[in-house]
């Protein structure tokens, strides 16, 4: 999607559609500045459409309509952005978001002018961020396997008219970043197990490394590696599947080390999930490639770590391997041992994410991580808590919450505080091992798996966000369609920065 600057007002510009904002207000919708800039015969026009429509500019409400006469672009496109009064920030994203949706196949270009900072309580960097990130994530899709319905019009151009400050273009820079990095999870989420395999995320991995060689190095431990290195638990997991298991890890170093933060990003890297031995129904199996959803956040915000430069260094760590069954697979009463020594008693082989983020995490640790932030789609609790659009978020340190719900906010990604209730640490309790890997209750699961993972990461600053519910949609929502939506991604970008 191409981004550019015209000083003409929005009737003057030659595209498919015009877009023109609008709050909802007790009577007629209050229509933002672009439409002062109109001639009197569209702004009468315009007013014509929307009282016979009776359009309210509820949020996400859109009115379309086909002009006559000499204004270049035919289609107008009202949009709703609901009461000003309850109106935040993302309300812009995901307004532009949805319209993108709507206007897949049918619209290649589309003019537009930037609400004013004074109508909209936004700076105009934030405005034309949110706008570009609506419109680029709307229009994503997933097409690589349709053979008939590819998309045919892509929404190719976005003109803005009359802004071309300095401050509109940074806007739409962290908006391509930010979209660029959401849909490369997407579209690694969104691929089939049978190509993004443990090797395929590897490949992924060493291909951004290779890009900034300067800053960014990458470690692939295989199977006889990661052995020595005494990830048990990881290779006992990945021992059912004839896929080769990978232990990746990313380390970002800035030019200047001005500080000594080391940011441990870890992601849950299960490229299947079967559920193993306990095998999932078929229902509960569908969606699960999304089960790397977690490794997907940290490839992809290492794909644009070098344009963010943050001033610290940041490792990416995933344990990638599928959960299959098998003659080898792991069985209830097994027991693994960690990498850093603990000993896990396997009593629920679908419960493999913690299994494998046992040494993740315990990796994070012995690289003397400073901070740690996991994400996993976890547990089918947390759906239940929190239902499908909101990710648990836990941690061990109230500042480093604070931070992520602030960064999770801004990005317009949904995370709420679960407690790390330390008397349900007895429900993880093994006869015969250090910790089992299910609790005895199914009560508060997403907090006893999240507990589970405290195990491992030694008292350092650490959050845990189970995305279990929000990394993979099964209908579309306004930034996108089914399946891998990237959320989580630019909670963690906005935290580098
Ligand atoms: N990958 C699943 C969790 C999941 C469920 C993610 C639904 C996304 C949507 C995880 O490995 C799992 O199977 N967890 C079990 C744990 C249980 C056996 C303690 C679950 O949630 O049922
Ligand atoms: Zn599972
Ligand atoms: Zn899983």
């Amino acid at each position: 999607m191409q981004f550019e600057f015209s000083a003409n007002p929005l009737g003057k510009i030659s595209t498919d559609a015009v877009l023109v904002f609008a709050f909802q207000t007790g009577k007629q919708p209050k229509l933002l500045s672009s439409f002062k800039r109109l001639n009197a015969k569209l702004q009468a026009d315009i007013t014509k459409a929307i009282e016979t429509a009776k359009f309210t500019a509820k949020r996400g409400e859109t009115l379309d309509f086909y002009l006559q006469g000499d204004f270049l672009a035919k289609l107008v496109i009202v949009l709703g952005l609901g009461k000003k009064e309850e109106f935040i920030a993302d309300d812009l994203r995901r307004a532009t978001g949805s319209l993108a949706g709507k206007i897949k196949n049918k619209v290649s270009s589309t003019a537009l002018q930037i609400p004013s900072e004074d109508e909209i309580t936004l700076s105009q960097k934030e405005s034309t961020q949110l706008i570009a990130e609506g419109l680029i994530l709307g229009s994503y899709s997933f097409s690589k396997y349709k053979t008939k319905e590819k998309d045919e019009k892509d929404l190719a151009t976005v003109i803005i008219s009359g802004s071309n400050s300095r401050s509109a273009k940074e806007g739409i820079e962290k908006a391509e970043v930010y979209a660029e990095a959401t849909i490369l999870a997407r579209d690694l989420v969104n691929e089939q197990a049978a190509i993004a395999t443990p090797t395929y995320l590897a490949n992924v991995a060493q291909d951004i490394a290779k890009k900034d060689a300067k800053h960014i190095a990458c470690k692939v431990f295989d199977k006889k590696e990661a052995e020595k290195l005494g990830m048990n638990a990881f290779l006992g997991i990945a021992r059912a599947a004839d896929t080769a298991p990978k232990f990746i890890v990313l380390e970002y170093v800035p030019d200047k080390v001005s500080s000594k933060e080391k940011l441990a990003l870890v992601g849950k890297g299960i490229t299947f999930d079967s559920g193993g031995i306990n095998v999932k129904t078929g229902d509960g199996m569908q969606d699960m490639k999304c089960d790397m959803s977690g490794a997907a956040i940290v490839l992809s915000v290492f794909s644009v770590i070098s344009k963010i430069k943050p001033n610290f260094s940041v490792l990416g760590i995933v344990a990638a391997t599928p959960n299959l069954i098998s003659g080898k697979s792991l069985v209830p009463g097994d027991v693994v041992k960690a990498m850093n020594g603990k000993t896990i008693e396997i009593l629920d082989t679908d419960a493999e994410g913690r299994v494998t983020m046992a040494d993740s995490l315990s990796y994070a640790v012995k690289e003397k991580a400073t901070k740690i932030l996991d994400f996993a789609t976890l547990t089918g609790a947390c759906l239940v808590a929190l239902g499908t659009d909101v990710t648990g978020l836990f941690s061990n340190n109230h500042d480093l919450a604070q931070d992520i719900k602030k960064a999770a906010s801004a990005a317009g990604e949904k995370m709420w505080e679960l407690p790390l209730e330390k008397d349900y640490k007895e429900l993880n309790k093994s006869e015969v091992a250090d910790i089992a890997n299910i609790p005895n209750t199914r009560y508060g699961g997403a907090i006893t798996a999240a507990l589970f993972l405290e195990e491992f990461v030694d008292n350092i600053p650490w959050a845990h966000m189970d995305i279990a519910g929000p990394a993979f949609i099964a209908k579309s929502n306004d930034l996108g369609p089914k399946g891998g939506t990237g959320h989580g991604v630019r909670t963690v970008l906005n935290l580098l920065l």
